[in-house]
């Protein structure tokens, strides 16, 4: 409910705003309708804020048991010296079980291999600052020593702060200089901004050749936040044949039609995705988006199933969708003339 205040600003240059506006009145509601909660909070706060500092980030880490797999790496990596000596740092640790997420070749071939190793550590390594982690942030943006980007976001209606779209599941842990969050998987680095990872894929051809024929390259790429729907190939060829020619001899309904698959200022990753809320989109009628979760566990939009969620971007989040999503007001000018829409 909250997150759909949060969301249903009609205005593309006040959503800044209006998020914001909606994450303190999610705030004000929590607190008002969970009192024990609230105050649950607040002394965790202030136990966290007396208690003292680990030495160093191999103790903090210890401290908890789930990061035996991070801290052999760390400890091998030979970037510890570095963190130790940094006037601020802010360490993402995946936690034991996000190592085994990943393909036992892959992570095989990470740990017998030191650049590797080395690799993995600083790309969950920001160092300079110390970022507490609280539930008003969005896209907060940070770098890694090896200039990846870390992309900080918050679902308060599900108590959850993401990195990368990846929970933090262990918050500020206590370290002198800096602090330590425990993730649940190994950090992405995003590989591109949104069109340059559309353009490098083959299943999403239709679309990015849609979206350039139709001067739209910049319309995709103006914002630093975006949450893109793709529609992949086989999802154009699923339209039928009218419809896909009145598209194309209506430019302006087909520019609508691929803005309708935009969200501007928001990047939702599925982690975020809470069935039922409704989201603009950035197309000129600012249609609304909805997310339903079906009963076997998977995620759609309106009508669009995600077939592959998450692909992280610099400048937001990537979902690759089986169906075209096609504005009401579009819909209704192809229904005017005569053509049938599947
Ligand atoms: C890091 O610094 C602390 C003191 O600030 C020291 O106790 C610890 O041994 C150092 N660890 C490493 C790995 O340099
Ligand atoms: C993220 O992790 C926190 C802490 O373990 C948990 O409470 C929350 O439900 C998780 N969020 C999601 C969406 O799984
Ligand atoms: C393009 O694809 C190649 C091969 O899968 C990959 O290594 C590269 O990171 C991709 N680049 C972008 C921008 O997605």
């Amino acid at each position: 409910v909250n997150k759909t205040i949060a969301l249903s600003s009609n205005s593309t240059t006040e959503g800044r705003t209006m998020k914001v506006i909606g994450f303190f009145l999610a705030f004000l509601i929590s607190g008002i309708s969970c009192q024990g909660q609230t105050l649950t909070t607040l002394t965790t706060h202030v136990t966290a804020t007396t208690a003292p500092r680990f030495p160093d980030v191999i103790a903090g880490l210890s401290s908890t048991g789930q990061f035996t797999v991070f801290i052999d790496l760390l400890t091998k990596s030979g970037v510890l010296p570095q963190i130790n000596s940094s006037l601020h740092f802010t360490v993402f640790a995946p936690t034991d079980n996000a190592f085994t997420k990943l393909s036992p070749d892959a992570f095989e071939a990470i740990k017998n291999d030191p650049a590797k190793i080395t690799e993995l550590v600083n790309s969950h390594v920001v160092l300079n600052t110390n970022l507490r982690i609280h539930g008003t942030m969005e896209d907060v943006l940070l770098k890694t020593i090896n200039n990846h980007q870390v992309r900080i976001n918050t679902y308060n209606v599900l108590h959850t702060v993401t990195a990368n779209g990846v929970n933090i599941t262990v918050k500020n842990i206590p370290i002198v200089h800096g602090l330590a969050h425990g993730i649940d998987s190994v950090l992405v680095a995003a590989p591109g901004n949104i069109m340059q990872i559309a353009l490098n894929r083959t299943d999403l051809s239709t679309f990015t050749g849609l979206v350039i024929s139709s001067n739209l390259l910049n319309f995709f790429t103006a914002d630093k936040d975006i949450t893109l729907f793709a529609p992949n190939n086989n999802a154009f060829s699923k339209l039928s044949g009218n419809v896909m020619s009145y598209l194309q001899s209506h430019p302006a309904d087909l520019a609508e039609t691929l803005r309708f698959h935009v969200v501007r200022t928001i990047t939702l990753f599925s982690l975020g995705m809470i069935h039922g809320v409704t989201i603009p989109s950035a197309d000129n009628h600012h249609d609304n988006l909805m997310l339903l979760q079906a009963a076997d566990g998977s995620l759609n939009v309106n009508t669009a199933k995600i077939l592959v969620k998450d692909l992280i971007a610099t400048d937001g989040v990537i979902h690759v969708i089986d169906t075209v999503l096609i504005p009401t007001h579009v819909l209704v000018r192809i229904q005017d003339q005569g053509i049938i829409v599947g």
